[in-house]
Order: C-alpha cells, then structure tokens, then sequence
C-alpha cells in the first residue's frame, strides 16, 4: 500500500474515531489520547468538538504539543480520576483485538494511559490487520544499563532483538525491537517478557486487549 492510500486510510479511520467518541463521550468526560501518525489525524479533527468534553490526558510530549495547538486542554494522569475513552493507533492487531503497539517508541506511556481509561478504541487502517502478531518487530522499553542484559535474554526467547538506534523514549529509556517473532499466546508472551529483569514494559497489548477495533 503506498503512503498516499495509508494515509487517506488513516483519515478515514480517525473520522470514524471522532463520530464513535462524539456518541459516547459526556461534558465532563476526560479523552485519552494515543501518539502516531493515525493518532495525529485524529487530534487534527478533535479540535473542532473541543467544547464536548473537558480535557484530555496525552501518552507522550509529541501528542501533548498537538493537543495544545489545537487549543484543547491537556491533563497529567495523576490530576484525572477517572479516563471515559482512550483512542489510539496500533502496529498490528489480530481477531482477538490484542495489539502490537511501540513503532513510536510511547508504548509504556500508552500502556499507562490505556490502563486508566475505561474503553479502548483502537483505530488501524486494514493493513494493521493480522492473524498472527509478530511480523512487526515487538517494541521493548528497556532501562539504558540493562540494555545487553534484556537482549541476551530475549535472545533465548528464540527472537532476534535489535536496539532501536538514537531514540530515547519520554521516559529517558531505550527501546529494543524484538525481530522474528510469531506470538500465539499473546497474553503468556506479554506477561514472561515483563518478568525480564531491565524491561519497563513491552508492546503487546494481550491481557488488557482493546475494547473495539475501527477500521477503514
Ligand atoms: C506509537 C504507537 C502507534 O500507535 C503505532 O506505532 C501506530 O502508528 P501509526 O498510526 O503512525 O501507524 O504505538 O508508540
């Protein structure tokens, strides 16, 4: 598919986000807000409907600044009590609505966020749609020293772990890309690499999977 197709499809799938949100949220209600190029196409159109709610909570600085530009109010977690709706974009996600997520390196923020919110709208053009996850190198947030300490044991999980270069995450951490993978149990895998000692989180969104899939 080229960037052109994606991108319009990305549109697409945003304004289906904003309609889906419009019927659902109250005046009161907080918004969370993901990180991504799908992402961006629907903080561009929440402008207009900033009245309909009352603010938003960001899972990274980059979502936060596009937020502000368009005049809408951006919130820390921990001054919210309670996230109505959180919609993001996704890198792969299957039938069971479990998602690869990390290809910006915000899956730890997002994960948090997610975790805060009552509903998970997770909007991919079709593209993102797989039967089995692990084509897209799984994103791991790592803590800097224990870089080559994650890699060696993501090694005896059989993948192929590349340390993704010159990015620091808004957490001040590294992110390894887990190459080779073909994730049947999903939520096992979530839950064993999350033991590794030096990983913050990982990608997969398998024991908390996302409330509904809009496509386009
Ligand atoms: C960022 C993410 C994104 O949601 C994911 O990478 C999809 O991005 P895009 O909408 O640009 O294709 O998880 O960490």
């Amino acid at each position: 598919m080229d960037k052109q197709t994606q991108d319009e499809l990305k549109k697409q799938v945003a304004t289906k986000a904003i309609d889906y949100v419009m019927q659902r949220l109250k005046p009161n209600d907080i918004l969370g807000i993901g990180t991504g190029s799908t992402a961006n196409f629907f903080i561009d159109m929440l402008g207009e409907y900033k009245g309909r709610f009352a603010a938003t909570v960001a899972s990274s600085e980059a979502s936060a600044e596009r937020l502000t530009a368009q005049g809408i109010e951006v919130r820390d977690l921990r001054d919210v009590d309670r996230i109505a709706i959180y919609v993001d974009g996704a890198d792969e996600v299957n039938a069971r609505n479990e998602m690869i997520k990390g290809g910006g390196a915000a899956l730890t923020r997002e994960k948090i966020v997610a975790a805060a919110s009552d509903e998970f709208v997770c909007i991919v053009d079709s593209s993102k749609q797989v039967d089995v996850l692990g084509a897209f190198p799984l994103p791991i947030e790592v803590i800097p020293m224990a870089a080559n300490l994650v890699s060696k044991q993501l090694k005896k999980l059989g993948g192929n772990p590349v340390l993704r270069e010159g990015v620091v995450t808004d957490n001040g951490n590294l992110i390894i890309d887990l190459h080779g993978l073909k994730i049947e149990n999903a939520p096992e895998m979530e839950r064993s690499l999350n033991q590794i000692t030096g990983v913050v989180t990982n990608g997969l969104f398998a024991v908390s999977p996302a409330t509904v899939v809009l496509t386009s």
